[in-house]
């Protein structure tokens, strides 16, 4: 059965590849084409080199394909000060002030365009927990969930160019799942660790000394590829289109949680009164329920194995 992943020459593609390679035929389908000392596997895949915003490309990446990993997206806002300055000072390549949303909204609704009149069955599509408002907010304000642990009832605020993206991302994989029968999962990753995390990388993320929007969820790359996979083999018994956060169980953190609350969001401590001593404030238990996925590995493990220094 042939899969076709978008965003393939990504970092968080490596893992998914890896995951699905063994199982499926994959087509990688990316702007860039992916560099030769990534997996060894790649060789045997299919490889499209084009663009989500062309529609012709979106149609060659698919043709065949049974499901599509939608991973491909611009994966931060253009638009905000911090990244218009690392384009500036050439830390990051320059992106027009409307990439994010030109490709992760265009990109999305093509794809989904293709996918449809190439009779693909199952969408699933790499969402982030920013929908709720997390992340990056010009409003300068903190995200005050409305309660704890927040779940996929909870209600979406978006801000910058991001979180709507992924928010319209979903909207439009429902729309395709009502109007044409598409079966379309969202999964809301957590930020994504992946192996080999330096002491001032967890020093500065497991010790904070100010309150963080992401409310210090996490999901390790090699479990939020087999969510993945495992959302998509449940794709029959599960609802046609459905949202899931993808998140470890447990926080990034190396205090409690009601200590990190009682610390720097004292507000919040009331409704944290039923969490666990490191539960993580999104609940990872709808995938669990839906789709059987559960995390297996903690980001003290990632410490573990960084590099000696
Ligand atoms: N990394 C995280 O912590 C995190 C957290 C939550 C959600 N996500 C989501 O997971 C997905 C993968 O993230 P990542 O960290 O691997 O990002 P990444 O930037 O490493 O990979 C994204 C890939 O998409 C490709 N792409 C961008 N625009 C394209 C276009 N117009 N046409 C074709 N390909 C295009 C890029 O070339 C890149 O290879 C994204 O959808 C992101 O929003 C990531």
């Amino acid at each position: 059965m042939q899969i076709t992943i978008t965003g393939s020459a990504g970092s968080f593609a490596t893992y998914l590849i890896k995951e699905l390679e063994p199982a499926y035929d994959l087509v990688l389908f990316d702007r860039v084409r992916p560099d030769g000392n990534r997996l060894a596997g790649e060789n045997r895949h299919s490889i499209v080199v084009g663009d989500l915003t062309c529609f012709e490309d979106c149609q060659r990446a698919v043709a065949g394909s049974h499901a599509i990993m939608h991973i491909g997206a611009i994966p931060f806002a253009a638009e905000l000060p911090w990244a218009r300055a690392a384009m500036e000072s050439g830390r990051m390549p320059l992106l027009p002030l409307d990439e994010t949303m030109r490709v992760n909204t265009m990109g999305t609704y093509y794809l989904l365009e293709a996918a449809r009149r190439a009779a693909v069955a199952t969408v699933v599509m790499a969402s982030s927990g920013a929908v709720l408002g997390l992340g990056a907010r010009p409003s300068g304000t903190h995200f005050t969930p409305a309660y704890l642990p927040v779940d996929e009832a909870h209600p979406l605020a978006p801000e910058d160019t991001y979180a709507l993206s992924k928010v319209f991302g979903e909207e439009m994989l429902a729309a395709f799942s009502r109007g044409y029968g598409l079966r379309g999962y969202a999964l809301r990753l957590a930020g994504i660790l992946r192996p080999g995390l330096t002491p001032e990388f967890v020093r500065e993320h497991a010790a904070p000394t100010g309150w963080n929007n992401w409310l210090y969820n996490y999901i390790d790359a090699r479990d939020a590829a087999r969510a993945f996979r495992m959302c998509l083999d449940a794709a029959e018994r599960l609802p046609a289109f459905d949202v899931f956060f993808v998140t470890a169980p447990d926080s990034f953190l190396i205090e409690t949680t009601r200590e990190l609350l009682a610390r720097l969001r004292p507000d919040l401590v009331g409704m944290a009164a039923g969490l666990g001593v490191h539960q993580a404030l999104i609940s990872p238990d709808k995938a669990e329920r839906s789709f059987g996925f559960r995390a297996e590995h903690r980001w003290t493990e990632l410490l573990a194995e960084a590099p000696a220094r």
